[in-house]
């Protein structure tokens, strides 16, 4: 008997898919039944995923493509329709940041963080919904994080691009509703990456926050995939327009 949160059938594109969590979050929904194509500008890392995938049994396409040019991203969506023929979820995981107070960040600085964060999020939704609407539906997950939902110190474009990311889930939510395509979003806190022992070590005000996760413990990258699963899934079928926070409980305990 299939499972409410089966994703057999379905085919899906997972954007940042050439490492960690994006990895984690395609070989994930491999697990759960889906066809995955994996994006990202690296070539060898979305096809280590691609290969990763296949082993598991399931069919993969790895399209490089950087998600901040709108001509990449609809060549990339294309490919994926030759190859599958249909596309029903797109999660947009593809994103970045670095530290820089708000005294010390340039414009150049903050325009990239929102174009690579919050623009590339509308580019790769349009890309994909019209696809969707002939097919009677679809799902879009968008990776935010919880510096879009409180205040982001030393990050304040990321922050605003994050914040964002959970506007622009709700309103693509309201006016694709009557096409049954529908938009939600993750909310991550610290997610456990090779890069976090550092970032705590750097950062002190990292720490500060960090010291704050009432489970006391970082987020794994299967626990971000668990809630994209969940939101693509049929068992989220009358869920649009909301951020799932998956922090430990730091938020609520930071308010
Ligand atoms: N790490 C955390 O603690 C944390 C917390 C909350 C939210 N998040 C969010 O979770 C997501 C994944 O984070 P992560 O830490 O796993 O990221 P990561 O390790 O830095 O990986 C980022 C991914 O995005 C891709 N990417 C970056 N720029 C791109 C571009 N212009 N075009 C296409 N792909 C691009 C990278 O691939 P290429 O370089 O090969 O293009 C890579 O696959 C991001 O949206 C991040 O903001 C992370």
């Amino acid at each position: 008997m299939s499972s409410l949160f089966s994703l057999e059938g379905k085919v899906a594109i997972v954007t940042g898919a050439s490492k960690e969590t994006g990895r984690t979050i395609a070989v994930e929904m491999a697990k759960a039944g889906a066809d995955v194509v994996v994006t990202a500008r690296t070539v060898e890392g979305i096809e280590a995923a691609a290969a990763q995938i296949r082993g598991l049994g399931r069919r993969s396409l790895a399209v490089p493509a950087d998600v901040r040019e709108a001509a990449q991203v609809d060549n990339m969506v294309q490919k994926a329709l030759e190859a599958f023929g249909r596309v029903d979820i797109l999660v947009n995981n593809a994103g970045s940041d670095f530290i820089a107070p708000a005294l010390e960040l340039s414009e150049k600085g903050w325009d990239a963080m929102i174009r690579l964060n919050l623009k590339s999020h509308f580019l790769c939704a349009k890309a994909v919904v019209g696809t969707m609407i002939k097919q009677g539906g679809g799902s879009i997950v968008d990776i935010a994080s919880t510096e879009g939902l409180r205040a982001a110190p030393s990050n304040p474009a990321y922050g605003a691009a994050k914040a964002g990311v959970i506007n622009l889930v709700k309103t693509l939510a309201v006016e694709w509703a009557r096409y049954n395509v529908r938009v939600n979003a993750v909310a991550p806190g610290f997610i456990e990456t090779p890069v976090l022992p550092m970032a705590l070590e750097g950062y002190p005000h990292l720490r500060e926050i960090y010291g704050r996760i009432p489970l006391r413990r970082a987020t794994k990258q299967t626990e971000v995939a668990a809630a994209v699963i969940y939101l693509a899934s049929d068992a989220a079928a009358c869920t649009t327009g909301i951020t799932i926070t998956v922090d430990g409980g730091m938020t609520c305990n930071l308010g």
